[in-house]
């Protein structure tokens, strides 16, 4: 989608597709279930597994494998979740800016999403989360995003304990999309290592690029194991069985990649600061400690609302516009960092150009 969607004079940083090269032991697991005619149904709790061993020993905590079900994708994975912890027009409490696929599966479900914005430090304010909690009544749904996409804020062990105490006080069911976990510089912590009543959802598909090989894995605690076990039978039916196997590798064979990644992407965070310092000095980037995108704050260029539009119509480079993932997002623009330090630095200069232009 990155490189299909606009024209080919435009240079695209804009949606969660790295330009990598896949993890070979990823590239070996499908080139031998083609090799095999290996393309049948899916089966089994390998990935389970995989995914249980790989959060061992990166993160300290062992899910259940009989406490994790496969589901087709994680967004998909999520409105499942919805189902079977709420009323079907629960409200979704949500913390913009967020990744706007947030609001459109909540509205598609005919649901309202309740905004409980971040402080200006991107950290969840609880205070907000509070009021949002009240807003939306008890036997609504907190769908939480660790880390925050698109800020990269990993919320810490202290942050969602208060997460789990006021949702408990209100009422409210949490669910934790924590795609983009692998991807930490910091210390990661899963929501279910701190609150058993949670669900969680995860995938190798951000970490290892596998956004089109459909698979992801719904987690639950001892607390919310019967919730879990409601989940129709027909949802394991929809994850892709090749995408099951290339999602399974990623988390057994491919974390010497995923380290060489985690490092590359470092360089780069690291390289837009000078980049913007350089550039576009006006532009405030606060490094973050997860995911692979850049939150840029462009309010001091004086492009309105919706920067994005002149840095594609001037400069032909396709960021996302702040303006889908909710309040906060005026202003901004969503970089993808996970692309060569050639491609980067092209990008900047290109939305230098565009604006010098203005
Ligand atoms: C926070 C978050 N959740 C979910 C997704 C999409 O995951 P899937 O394709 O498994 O639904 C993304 C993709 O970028 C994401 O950033």
């Amino acid at each position: 989608m990155k490189w299909r969607y606009y024209a080919e004079d435009v240079l695209p940083v804009w949606v969660a597709e790295m330009d990598v090269p896949l993890a070979e032991p990823v590239a070996q697991a499908i080139i031998d279930a083609v090799a095999l005619g290996d393309t049948g149904y899916p089966s089994g709790t390998a990935y389970a597994e995989a995914l249980a061993a790989f959060a061992a020993k990166r993160w300290g905590w062992t899910p259940a494998v009989e406490r994790m079900s496969i589901v087709p994708d994680v967004m998909l994975g999520v409105v499942e979740m919805f189902r079977l912890v709420s009323h079907r027009d629960a409200p979704v409490v949500v913390n913009s800016p967020v990744y706007p696929p947030f609001f459109q599966f909540v509205e598609s479900l005919g649901r309202k999403a309740v905004e409980a914005p971040l402080g200006a430090d991107a950290r969840i304010d609880f205070g907000s989360l509070e009021a949002a909690f009240v807003r939306a009544g008890r036997g609504a749904v907190y769908l939480l995003c660790n880390p925050q996409n698109p800020t990269g804020t990993v919320h810490t062990a202290a942050e969602l304990e208060e997460v789990a105490r006021l949702s408990r006080v209100h009422g409210v069911r949490v669910v934790a999309d924590e795609i983009h976990a692998p991807l930490t510089t910091a210390d990661f912590v899963p929501y279910l290592s701190v609150a058993d009543d949670g669900l969680s959802l995860m995938s190798a598909s951000k970490a290892w690029n596998l956004a089109g090989l459909k698979a992801a894995l719904a987690i639950a605690g001892p607390g919310s194991a019967r919730d879990l076990a409601r989940l129709p039978e027909e949802v394991s039916h929809g994850p892709s069985h090749v995408g099951i196997l290339a999602h399974t590798a990623a988390l057994t064979d491919g974390v010497t990649w995923l380290d060489a990644l985690l490092e590359g992407l470092q360089e780069n965070r690291a390289l837009l600061t000078d980049l913007l310092a350089e550039h576009l000095p006006a532009v405030r980037y606060s490094p973050g400690q997860g995911t692979y995108l850049a939150w840029l704050d462009c309010r001091g260029l004086g492009l309105g609302d919706d920067p994005s539009r002149t840095f594609l119509k001037r400069g032909r480079v396709a960021l996302n516009s702040g303006l889908p993932f909710g309040t906060g997002g005026a202003g901004f623009v969503r970089m993808n960092l996970a692309t060569s330090p050639e491609i980067l630095t092209e990008a900047v200069e290109r939305m230098a150009r565009a604006w010098r232009e203005t």
